[in-house]
């Protein structure tokens, strides 16, 4: 009966030849580390983001008078409200490193090198629509880094030559963070996500059009059997899923470890003055962005301002992002994995982790002389990763990289 049912199906809609060419006839190469689990994760952190977020939005009220008090109601008096709330807020963060630990892997691998450019350029397009829909959701709590936070980044709008004050007025929708800013960031808030899951699509038909990369680098579609098989490769379903699953299991249980034990992680997930209602007469005294943010935000804040303008930082920081979009064009090394490159390669990505996990920890301190210049070192060492890679991914010396997936 099932077979007739699903030949009825089949007749219709392409359900099996969709299964084996994705699924279990997909093959992958056999070598995946630990690394080439984040993708898979991160597709069940989305999933997990939009149903709890739905769920919230049951209970949340997107107006000024409102909004701290509807997220209050849900932490206390909502049947498992604090739960919802928690994997929301904790799953955000939780986000963010796996999709850091995911875009470092294609870094380490040159999984952004060709042919899967467009396939990277698809990843660093959902990485900013991941920060729009960050910097959005943080404002519906209403609390005072709500306020204040949204109050900073929308103003850089302003430093843009000739029509910034125009352009953050549109922004915001009133001259100051209000009740009407608070409706339009609920709306993309909520939108947003759905955009992102159309996105991560995109992403997956790219990756299984041209093929996983792995730790070696190596091709696996330059080695066939006779049935036009990968020779190095193993069918996604049921092995890698397998794999995935107990990667999943073992996230799981960190994810939850946080969740019920530190969900705010001492102020680096949420806040402490966001549990202090939002108030346009008070500033915090130190204005942070959340942890995922705060590299960007230190580059912005280590360039000084040219003729009274902050403009320069503000294109710093977004091009401290938009070169991750040339960065397939910058690497010239005739090898992908890190494991075939030379020390040139070696030195220049460990400075640029480096970089970028320090420039994270500044953007969370209070400004001081020392700090900001600290912050322009970094930020100089940030940039040469990608500014000098043409010349020294192509000085290298590389190893020659094997025909076969040996290890
Ligand atoms: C919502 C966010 C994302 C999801 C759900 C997602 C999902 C996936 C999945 C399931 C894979 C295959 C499994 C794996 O290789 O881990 C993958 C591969 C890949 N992703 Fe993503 N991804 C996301 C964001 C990104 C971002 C931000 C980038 C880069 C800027 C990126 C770049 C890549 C690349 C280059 C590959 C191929 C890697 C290789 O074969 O070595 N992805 N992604």
């Amino acid at each position: 009966m099932l077979k007739n049912f699903l030949g009825w199906i089949d007749e219709r809609f392409p359900a099996t030849e969709t299964w084996e060419k994705h699924i279990s006839k997909y093959y992958a190469p056999k070598n995946f580390n630990f690394l080439y689990f984040f993708g898979f994760i991160a597709t069940l952190v989305l999933v997990n983001q939009i149903l709890t977020g739905v769920w919230l939005a049951m209970n949340y009220k997107p107006d000024a008078d409102l909004a701290f008090a509807s997220v209050e109601y849900i932490m206390r008096d909502v049947d498992m409200g604090w739960l919802l709330r928690y994997m929301h807020s904790t799953g955000a963060s939780f986000f963010f490193i796996v999709i850091y630990l995911h875009m470092f892997r294609g870094l380490l691998y040159g999984s952004y090198q060709r042919p899967r450019e467009l396939l990277w350029i698809i990843g660093v397009v959902i990485y900013l629509a991941m920060m729009a829909t960050a910097f959005f959701g943080y404002l519906l709590p209403w609390g005072q880094m709500s306020f204040w936070g949204a109050q900073v980044i929308v103003n850089l709008f302003g430093a843009v030559p000739f029509v910034g004050d125009d352009l953050s007025v549109w922004v915001r929708g009133d001259f100051v963070i209000s009740d009407v800013t608070l409706n339009r960031f609920f709306a993309f808030h909520f939108l947003l996500p759905f955009v992102l899951a159309a996105l991560v699509f995109v992403h997956l038909v790219a990756l299984h059009f041209v093929g996983s990369n792995n730790p070696e680098g190596i091709e696996i579609k330059k080695n066939k059997d006779e049935n036009g098989i990968p020779k190095d490769g193993i069918a996604f379903f049921p092995y890698i899923v397998v794999k995935d699953l107990v990667a999943f299991i073992g996230f799981a249980f960190v994810f939850a470890a946080v969740l019920f034990f530190a969900p705010e992680m001492g102020g680096y997930f949420i806040e402490a003055p966001n549990f202090v209602p939002a108030n346009p007469m008070v500033t915090p005294a130190h204005i942070a962005p959340v942890w995922y943010f705060t590299p960007f935000y230190a580059i912005l804040r280590a360039i000084p301002p040219m003729f009274g303008s902050q403009f320069p930082g503000v294109l710093a920081m977004f091009g401290a992002i938009a070169v991750f979009f040339v960065l397939p064009w910058l690497d010239r090394s005739p090898v992908k994995s890190i494991r075939y490159k030379g020390p040139l390669f070696k030195i220049a990505i460990f400075i640029f982790a480096i970089s970028f996990i320090v420039l994270g920890w500044l953007g969370m301190q209070p400004v001081s002389p020392g700090k900001t210049l600290a912050a322009q070192i970094f930020t100089a060492l940030y940039f040469a990763f990608f500014i000098l890679m043409p010349w020294y991914s192509k000085i290298d010396k590389t190893k020659s990289v094997p025909e076969r997936i040996t290890k």
